[in-house]
């Protein structure tokens, strides 16, 4: 992937922790989602006093996605940390992996986790999501 895109995400990525709400569990996660024609989507977690109501920032950034017609992704970028101090990487929970399975190609797809413009590192969702179960189990 370009760095300078990868920088421009790591920086976009690290605006949506303000909008965070996270009153139950004080971490705050940012993610930005782009598509294979450019487009950026953005995403924070939202907690719920229910708790199980909680949405992840990455399943945010689909959704919204999704819901506006997109369908192709390539990379996602993620920041995180407990009162939106970015430490150390906010690696995605297995349901919001799943949901990248659902829409993305598990060998092409990027996820960067990211402490900083400098310090990121890139994966696969195969990486991530080894085995993973997806549409074409269904086909
Ligand atoms: N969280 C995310 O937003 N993304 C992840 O992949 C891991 C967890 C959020 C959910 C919850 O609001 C908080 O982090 C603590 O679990």
């Amino acid at each position: 992937m370009n760095e300078n895109l990868i920088k421009e995400m790591i920086a976009l990525a690290m605006k949506q922790l303000k909008f965070s709400y996270a009153p139950y569990s004080g971490y705050k996660v940012g993610a930005v989602l782009l598509t294979k024609e450019g487009k950026f989507y953005t995403g924070c977690n939202i907690e719920n006093a229910a708790f199980t109501p909680t949405n992840c920032a990455e399943r945010t950034a689909f959704f919204k996605a999704i819901s506006e017609g997109e369908k192709n992704f390539s990379a996602i970028c993620i920041v995180g940390g407990k009162d939106g101090r970015v430490e150390e990487y906010a690696s995605p929970c297995g349901v919001c992996r799943q949901v990248m399975m659902e829409f993305c190609n598990p060998d092409t797809f990027q996820i960067i986790l990211a402490i900083s413009k400098e310090q990121y590192e890139i994966f696969s969702l195969k990486e991530l999501l080894p085995k993973g179960f997806g549409p074409g189990n269904l086909s």
